[in-house]
């Protein structure tokens, strides 16, 4: 510290007394100073997590420019330890890459750490935090949470929409048993029709019935299920993550950004008009005495009254995690299934004895150890959501041992701490095998895919169940191999890790 930054505490003293005196006592009083102060913020006494550096004014923002944050968190572990700070601009951040640290932040500390500070994007995207997934942990949250499991995901939903899921696992083998002739000169695109048909189940459990098409009344035409699939799942993907320079420097934000905030407007525009066109459908559906077993019919009888923003937030939810996550892990499991022959005929054999001639269900799956593990391995080396949605700081904690201030956001790097040396052998390695070896159900902790704690997945049974049927029908029927490889392309510009270009397979039938 210099002389002059000190100049304002005793500057009078220096400028005219002079004597050294004075500039010490000038000095030790702004110590004293910074000293009690960072006392007040830390009471705990702990040490400062350690720090990344960085550059003045942008901190690491550069280094972050790559579209794989996860990848480079990863490394950063390497040098700096399983739990850094970083700044983006100026903001503060805990990066945690470690299992035990990742339950430290998601369990035991989720009391501080329960809410979440959005980008301008999302604020937008989300109707400022009205879903479940983006909202602060609060009673809106609770409320809306419930209503998904009582409706759509939890244990007895699930069970009655069994008939929509086994549909969807009849629909993808029926559409690749007609594609099939046509292979290997003309390659299947399984994520064109895994992810048609994970809307089709969207639409059925939110609607009650499938949509192929829509009179969208606020933009004057009828759009195809196709645009809707554009609209309502993959232009809010990309939207969730476009990156306002604002977010980084708050004290900037009075100056307009006038081109993001007009594309995300237009996003939401256009997602408010499709879901609005899809609510009077079918309000005038329930209005007409037409009651169905779907998430609409649901909100507008049995729940707790919503207003309009809040029913098309609720409604839209479920579509967009139906229609995303679930397909890029089955299409991950595919392409490594494809590029591994031998695991792919150990999967096959395991399915053949289980099942013999009839078609795999998902009463089978509980006596398939090795489709289970292909499911968690494809989770951990591929997980979707690599780094879970920012936590936020909201009173002084601590994590590892560190002292973590009011006002830091928390990123868990779950790619981070799928690729820990000290838990998995070859950590880059696709390997299910590994998984065998512990000889006991797998627990959803071990790879954290969902998050945990309070706000863990509501999704993952209902994911779970429709890649494993889906993943353990695709391989009971055909064989599989890869036509064009991209190679491990990975777009994490979405908000979830997709492949960049999709697999591009060859199929053949079996028997
Ligand atoms: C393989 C598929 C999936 C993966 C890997 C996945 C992963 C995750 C993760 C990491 C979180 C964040 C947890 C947190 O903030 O701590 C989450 C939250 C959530 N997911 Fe999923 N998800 C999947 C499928 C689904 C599906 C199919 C649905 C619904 C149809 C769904 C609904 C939700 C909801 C509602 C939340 C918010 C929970 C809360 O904040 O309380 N997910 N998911």
């Amino acid at each position: 510290m210099d002389v002059q930054t000190v100049a304002p505490v005793g500057s009078a003293a220096i400028a005219f007394g002079g004597p050294a005196v004075a500039v010490a006592g000038g000095i030790s009083l702004l110590f004293l100073k910074s000293f009690l102060s960072q006392q007040r913020a830390n009471p705990s006494h702990l040490p400062s997590v350690p720090v990344v550096p960085g550059l003045p004014l942008l901190g690491n923002l550069l280094e972050l420019k790559e579209k794989k944050p996860y990848k480079t968190f990863t490394r950063w572990a390497e040098t700096y330890g399983p739990i850094y700070s970083i700044k983006t601009g100026a903001n503060s951040m805990v990066v945690v890459n470690s299992n035990h640290l990742a339950k430290e932040a998601m369990v035991t500390r989720f009391d501080s750490i329960s809410t979440r500070k959005l980008s301008k994007a999302l604020q937008i995207l989300t109707a400022d935090k009205s879903m479940v997934a983006m909202s602060d942990y609060d009673e809106y949250h609770k409320t809306v949470k419930r209503n998904l499991l009582t409706s759509i995901l939890g244990p007895a939903a699930q069970k009655r929409h069994r008939a929509h899921r086994d549909a969807m696992a009849d629909n993808l083998s029926t559409q690749l048993h007609a594609l099939a002739p046509n292979s290997p000169h003309e390659a299947i695109n399984l994520r064109e029709i895994f992810q048609s048909e994970l809307l089709s189940l969207a639409f059925k459990q939110t609607f009650g019935k499938d949509i192929k098409s829509i009179y969208v009344g606020d933009l004057g035409t009828t759009i195809t299920k196709e645009e809707i699939l554009q609209i309502l799942v993959l232009d809010p993907m990309m939207g969730a993550i476009d990156v306002d320079w604002r977010d980084f420097f708050p004290y900037l934000k009075w100056i307009p950004n006038t081109r993001l905030e007009k594309k995300i407007e237009q996003m939401y525009i256009r997602r408010e008009a499709v879901m609005k066109a899809l609510i009077q459908e079918h309000t005038k559906r329930i209005h007409s005495g037409e009651n169905l077993d779907s998430y609409i019919d649901y909100l507008l009888s049995e729940a707790e009254p919503l207003t309009e923003v809040q029913l098309l937030m609720s409604l839209w939810e479920p579509i967009i995690e139906t229609a995303d996550t679930t397909m890029v892990t089955t299409e991950w499991a595919m392409y490594e299934l494809a590029k591994h022959p031998k695991k792919q005929e150990r999967l096959y054999k395991e399915i053949r004895n289980v099942c013999g001639s009839e078609k795999i269900t998902e009463e089978k799956l509980c006596k398939m150890p090795y489709l289970s593990a292909v499911f968690h391995e494809t989770l951990r080396v591929h997980s979707p959501v690599a780094i879970i949605p920012l936590r936020y700081v909201h009173e002084n904690t601590e994590l590892g041992g560190y002292h973590v201030p009011a006002g830091t956001e928390i990123a868990v790097n779950i790619y981070g701490c799928n690729m820990e040396k000290e838990l998995w052998e070859n950590p880059e390695e696709w390997n299910p095998e590994r998984f065998l070896a512990e000889n006991q159900p797998i627990n959803l902790q071990r790879t954290m895919a969902f998050g945990g704690g309070k706000r863990v997945c509501a999704g993952a049974m209902q994911a779970m169940l429709l890649a494993c049927v889906g993943i353990g029908r695709m391989v009971q029927e055909f064989e599989w191999r890869v036509k064009d490889d991209f190679g491990e392309d990975v777009n994490t510009l979405g908000l979830t890790t997709q492949k960049l270009n999709p697999m591009l397979a060859v199929i053949k039938p079996r028997n």
